[in-house]
């Protein structure tokens, strides 16, 4: 291998560009670290004349992506092309070549991280992907080396920057749903589709990734329950707030008894909750383990430079890994048979919001249900809505199972006081208010 590694860069886009920059920039630490001289040989691109945001030889770059995959002195290729399918067949190219591969494709991580891990196995190639969830922050690297020691029991995450920035400015500013998007399309958070982050499916693909790597197990993108933020209300923003809360969109997954739940729904979190504080953009990352007890790991969760470095971290390990002669072995296979908890098994607090016929015996008829379903009130709100002669009452519940409480949603729609079901959320913490 000699002291010069090259590199094989797929896709020249905002992440792409910023690969070359921190590489350029930071060659200096990266020899120091490795002894070895990191060179970027070529980059597959879709148009040659496209103007970039980085100072590349025109004579690197290549539209041909055999040029990048056959090429004998190329040892590491960067897959930052995005999509699923191409990207898929160059990686799988590439481990047949002996290339190892770092992605930042957590669509392609998600749906066939499996498949590619055995590839990259079979091969002797290493495969990482450290960039696909959370962008800067190392959470991968966090949960299966830093606390490799320990039994993960619950991993919450914010890892989706639009809905957060949505919802912080909704909650903190007043600002409709629309208008919030908008903002943040503005600022070029959120893409001119915003469907798969407004509706949650960008943090189940992030979450079914982190669920897979903290509990050792094959999860599917399609274990992960989704609930998205674009039927949020100012209103539930307003009542949260006054029982202390705080709305995320939160992507939770909770390991026990040998059985998985995994899902992303938005949550009222206690403002005392560490995932509570998290703003505007950023992503964070909340890990518990029965050792190491509450974790949490904050940053930006997209950008160039940021998710650069997650990339040209996984580069080190891998070229460290080459020198060391031990590639092919960094993520251990799963341990555990995937099994899924049914919703008796599935625990928590919820919000639940209705409009009532305001008459004598309403709120009689409310309890008398949860207390049949054995599920207790932990908050009660009541508001007159004067002019249409009714009510609104808010209930936050104590723990009780996701069975019982969605058992008591459809009764609650057979009563005839209840005039609407205007909304119900999960809750997490205890509020101190
Ligand atoms: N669309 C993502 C977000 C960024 O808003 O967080 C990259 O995963």
């Amino acid at each position: 291998m000699g002291n010069k590694i090259s590199i094989g860069l797929l896709g020249l886009g905002v992440v792409g560009s910023g690969v070359i920059k921190l590489i350029e920039n930071h060659q200096e630490k990266l020899v120091h670290q490795l002894g070895a001289d990191v060179q970027v040989k070529s980059v597959l691109v879709r148009n040659l004349d496209k103007q970039r945001d980085v100072d590349l030889d025109r004579t690197f770059l290549t539209t041909n992506p055999d040029d990048v995959l056959n090429d004998p002195e190329i040892d590491l290729i960067i897959e930052v092309m995005g999509g699923i399918d191409e990207a898929r067949e160059y990686i799988l190219k590439a481990f047949s070549a002996k290339k190892h591969v770092v992605t930042a494709n957590k669509d392609l991580v998600a749906l066939h991280g499996p498949e590619l891990q055995k590839a990259a196995r079979k091969n002797k190639c290493d495969f990482y992907y450290e960039a696909s969830v959370a962008g800067g922050i190392p959470i991968l690297r966090g949960i299966t080396e830093g606390l490799s020691s320990d039994r993960i029991r619950k991993v919450m995450g914010i890892v989706n920057g639009t809905t957060n920035y949505i919802l912080t400015k909704m909650d903190q500013e007043g600002l409709s749903y629309e208008v919030a998007l908008k903002q943040a399309q503005e600022l070029g958070f959120a893409e001119a589709d915003p469907t798969s982050d407004v509706e949650g499916l960008d943090a189940a693909r992030k979450m079914a990734i982190l669920a897979r790597l903290s509990f050792s197990m094959d999860v599917d993108l399609e274990d992960v329950e989704v609930k998205g933020i674009s039927d949020i209300s100012l209103d539930d923003l307003k009542y949260a707030s006054q029982l202390g809360y705080t709305m995320k969109l939160i992507g939770y997954a909770d390991f026990r008894d040998r059985q998985l739940e995994v899902n992303v729904q938005p949550t009222m979190l206690a403002k005392n909750h560490p995932l509570a504080s998290v703003s505007d953009e950023y992503n964070a990352v909340y890990v518990y383990g029965d050792a190491v007890g509450e974790t949490m790991f904050y940053g930006p969760g997209a950008g160039s430079l940021p998710t650069a470095t997650a990339i040209t971290s996984d580069v080190v390990s891998v070229i460290k890994n080459m020198l060391l002669g031990v590639t092919g072995s960094q993520y251990v296979d799963p341990h555990f048979n995937k099994e899924l908890k049914e919703s008796d098994k599935c625990f928590g607090q919820f919000y639940v919001r209705l409009h009532v016929k305001d008459e004598v015996g309403v709120f009689s008829r409310i309890s008398a249900l949860f207390n049949e379903l054995n599920i207790s009130f932990k908050r009660i709100l009541q508001n007159p809505i004067i002019k249409h002669e009714k009510a609104e009452i808010i209930v936050v519940t104590h723990q009780t199972s996701l069975e019982n409480f969605q058992t008591a949603l459809n009764h609650l729609n057979d009563l005839d006081a209840v005039m609407e079901t205007k909304s119900y959320y999960k809750v997490e913490g205890d509020a101190e208010k």
